[in-house]
C-alpha cells in the first residue's frame, strides 16, 4: 500500500527546493522532526542537544585542558557548522537556558549580520555559503520562543505525521495506523517510536500483553480495536 505524502512533507520539500536556510520543525513528538533534520538535503550536520545545562561553550566552542598545563581551543558544532558551510541542528530548542538563547540569536542571524568574534585570538568568523539550520521543538505555540529567535527563522512547518518512509521498516498492518497516529479508539496520539515498539515486541509475545507493556490494560484495549479498525480492508 502506497501513502501519500502527507502536506507539511510536501511543505517542506518546497521550502527545500526553495533554498530556505532557516526552518523550524514543530510538533508532537516522534514524527519525524530530528530525523529530517539530520538526514535530509545537507551532507555536513552538526547537532545541538538543548538542556537548560546546554553551556555557550558547547554552543560556539571552549578552551580544554590538553595535559601539561596547556590548554587548546575546539570548536563547538555551531561554530564547525558556520566554517563548514553545513546544517546546524538544534533540536528541541525550547529547553535551551536563556545564555544558549542568546548565543543562538548571534549563531542563526542573518548572512551578512552573523559575525563571530574568537575570544582570545580576536579572529573573525562568518557563515560559509550554504550554512543552514533546522530547529525542531515540540511546542504547539512557537510565541513561547524569544520574538528575536523566531524572527530569524521565517518558515515553520507543523509535522503532525509521519513521512511515508518513516514507516516501511514496521509490519504491513500498522504503516496505516502508524502514518494516522491519531487512532479512532485511541485516547491518546500513538507514536512512531511507540508503533515501533510494539511491532518488535509483538514478534515475541501476544499482541495485547505487547500492547498492555506499552501503555497499561485500558489503553491497550482501545489501541487493539483502533488497530483492528485500520486494517478493515487490508
Ligand atoms: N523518514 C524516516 N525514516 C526512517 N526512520 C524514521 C523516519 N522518520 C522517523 N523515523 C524514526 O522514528 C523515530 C522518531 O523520529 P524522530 O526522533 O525524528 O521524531 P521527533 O519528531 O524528532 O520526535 P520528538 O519531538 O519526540 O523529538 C526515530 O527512531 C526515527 O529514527
Ligand atoms: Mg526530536
Amino acid at each position: 500500500m502506497e501513502f501519500t505524502v502527507p502536506q507539511c512533507w510536501q511543505d517542506l520539500e518546497l521550502v527545500e527546493k526553495a533554498g530556505i536556510d532557516r526552518v523550524i520543525l514543530y510538533g508532537p513528538p516522534g514524527t519525524g522532526k530530528t530525523h529530517a533534520a539530520l538526514h535530509r538535503g545537507s551532507s555536513w550536520v552538526e547537532r545541538l542537544i538543548c538542556t537548560e545545562d546546554l553551556t555557550a561553550g558547547e554552543v560556539t566552542g571552549a578552551w580544554i585542558p590538553v595535559g601539561d598545563g596547556k590548554w587548546s581551543w575546539q570548536d563547538g558544532p555551531a561554530l564547525r557548522a558556520w566554517r563548514r558551510g553545513g546544517r546546524l541542528v538544534v533540536d528541541e530548542v525550547d529547553r535551551a537556558s536563556g545564555d544558549v538563547l542568546s548565543l543562538l540569536l548571534a549563531m542563526t542571524d542573518t548572512d551578512g549580520s552573523a559575525e563571530w568574534h574568537h575570544p582570545t585570538t580576536g579572529e573573525v568568523v562568518r557563515p560559509a555559503r550554504g550554512f543552514n539550520v533546522v530547529m525542531t521543538t515540540n511546542l504547539e505555540f512557537l510565541a513561547e520562543l524569544p520574538d528575536a529567535l523566531i524572527d530569524r527563522f521565517p518558515v515553520a512547518i507543523r509535522i503532525d505525521q509521519p513521512h511515508p518512509s518513516g514507516v516501511l521498516h514496521l509490519s504491513p498492518d500498522l504503516r496505516a495506523a502508524a502514518m494516522s497516529g491519531s487512532l479512532p479508539e485511541a485516547p491518546r496520539r500513538v507514536s512512531l517510536r511507540m508503533f515501533t515498539a510494539f511491532d518488535r515486541l509483538r514478534s515475541t509475545m501476544d499482541a495485547r500483553q505487547a500492547a498492555e507493556i506499552l501503555m497499561g490494560e485500558t489503553n491497550a484495549e482501545s489501541f487493539l480495536d483502533s488497530l483492528k479498525i485500520s486494517t478493515v480492508g487490508l
